[in-house]
């Protein structure tokens, strides 16, 4: 074997979301930062997904701030983002100024890739973030949502990526965040994107069953450029495979990576009292670590098992925990088999609860369901069968239009709504992507008398 392989490294995004609910600080960063960027990392995922989020919700930290602090101390290594296509890193859809003026000051304030998916790989909603995206100078990686149905067949994603790079898009990923795809389909999907598309391929998968280091292998094989990967405080489990030993497995097979092993040592043992910590102190729980194959009997992303199973648990339903697994397939096949990554995860795994503990299935339904089988969300993968559509909202319309293209400005509104604290364009943007923690965030801030607790709980998956 022979090539080059680059690493992008997780730990200050995906790592941290996938083993301690995002609740790292920029304190635990800060002094690692430069060491960071002198170790060869293709780019560090620093920023999106749950992180901004978290930083108002539970650190009390300006996620703003967060960002410019890691730029200053990592000026050489490539930072990175995810995005939630139009959702931005929200749940639902924003107007497109408003996933402009987003994208904008993401790059202003020194993001210089930025990974945009879509949970229904609807790439409708992916064309404003990625025009965004390049014209404020940042480099556009469209995101392949990995799932399976008889639908999501190679052919099937093999279109979808030639579909994404003629749409322009600076490098594809083959995103799997339940960390169901296997070696075999790994191989073949990269070795059929390669085969139609120039633009470098990155892949990206979660070591929740057990497989990904497998998969990983296959897939560079098959003539992947980037994998992603966890520094090995942080890895494993629900997160990545173990940067390190990725770097040996690597280097012994003959491929050349250009990360410094010696720094990454570094790196390993600065993080490892850190995770230490999270443990002893209860934001680490042990069972993140562990192997699940379950995950790919059902389907499931582990996040979305452990979230499932503590819902359950607070509720007194324990017991009902494989009846409720067993349905979230089924809730799934009847909604067009939807990739399940945020917040279709959550909405999926909702219904699926409500539908065994109600007793009857769609006697509840959630008005974000409701939406989505409406095309609120956008197109799912397969269409819905008309008697689950009649049944979940009636004889209601189902538009066929890019969901965002209802959606009327909505920057003017932010503007006013987060005038009595905003000082930026920052600010308003917090604001109006989250309208109550923006608020409170920036209340607390600003006013001393501003006197709201920070929230705890947490149920991003991606
Ligand atoms: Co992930």
């Amino acid at each position: 074997m022979s090539g080059k392989v680059e690493i992008m490294e997780t730990v200050l995004r995906d790592g941290q979301q996938s083993q301690i609910a995002t609740r790292m600080p920029i304190a635990d960063m800060l002094p690692i930062l430069d060491k960071m960027d002198a170790a060869g990392y293709h780019a560090l995922e620093v920023w999106g997904g749950a992180t901004f989020d978290s930083c108002i919700r539970y650190l009390n930290e300006d996620p703003w701030e967060r960002l410019r602090t890691i730029r200053k101390h990592v000026p050489h290594t490539k930072l990175q983002m995810l995005l939630r296509g139009q959702n931005l890193l929200g749940y639902k859809n924003y107007a497109d100024d408003v996933v402009t003026a987003f994208v904008k000051k993401s790059v202003e304030n020194g993001i210089d890739i930025i990974r945009i998916f879509d949970a229904l790989n609807d790439v409708r909603n992916l064309k404003t973030a990625l025009d965004a995206t390049k014209a404020a100078g940042g480099h556009a990686q469209l995101a392949i949502c990995y799932t399976t149905s008889e639908f999501h067949t190679i052919d099937y994603f093999v279109k979808l990526a030639k579909q994404m790079a003629d749409m322009g898009a600076d490098s594809l990923c083959i995103k799997d965040m339940a960390g169901i795809l296997t070696p075999q389909k790994a191989y073949d999907l990269v070795s059929g994107i390669k085969a139609e598309v120039t633009i470098p391929l990155e892949v990206h998968t979660h070591a929740t069953a057990g497989m990904a280091e497998m998969t990983y292998l296959k897939a560079v094989e098959a003539g992947a450029d980037i994998i992603d990967t966890a520094i090995s405080p942080f890895a494993g489990g629900t997160s990545q495979p173990a940067t390190e030993s990725t770097l040996v497995a690597l280097a012994d097979l003959g491929y050349t990576t250009p990360v410094d092993q010696k720094l990454v040592a570094d790196i390993a043992d600065y993080f490892g009292p850190i995770r230490d910590r999270f443990r002893d102190e209860g934001g680490l729980n042990p069972r993140v670590k562990d192997v699940q194959p379950k995950s790919l009997l059902y389907q499931v992303p582990g996040g979305m098992l452990s979230n499932l199973l503590a819902q359950l648990k607070a509720q007194g339903n324990e017991d009902k925990y494989l009846d409720v697994l067993e349905e979230v397939p089924r809730v799934r096949a009847d909604l067009g088999y939807p990739p399940l990554v945020t917040p279709l995860s959550q909405m999926v795994g909702t219904q699926a609860l409500m539908n065994v503990l109600s007793g009857e299935r769609y006697k509840l339904i959630p008005n974000e369901i409701k939406d989505y089988v409406r095309g609120m969300y956008g197109r799912p993968p397969v269409a819905i069968a008309a008697d689950i559509q009649h049944q979940i909202i009636g004889d209601d319309e189902v538009i066929t239009t890019r969901p965002a293209d209802l959606l009327a400005p909505q920057m003017p509104d932010f503007e006013a709504g987060a005038k009595p604290y905003a000082k930026s364009m920052e600010d308003v943007l917090m604001y109006g992507l989250f309208p109550e923690q923006g608020r409170d965030f920036l209340g607390r801030r600003e006013d001393p008398f501003y006197d709201v607790p920070l929230e705890t709980v947490t149920v991003d998956l991606d």
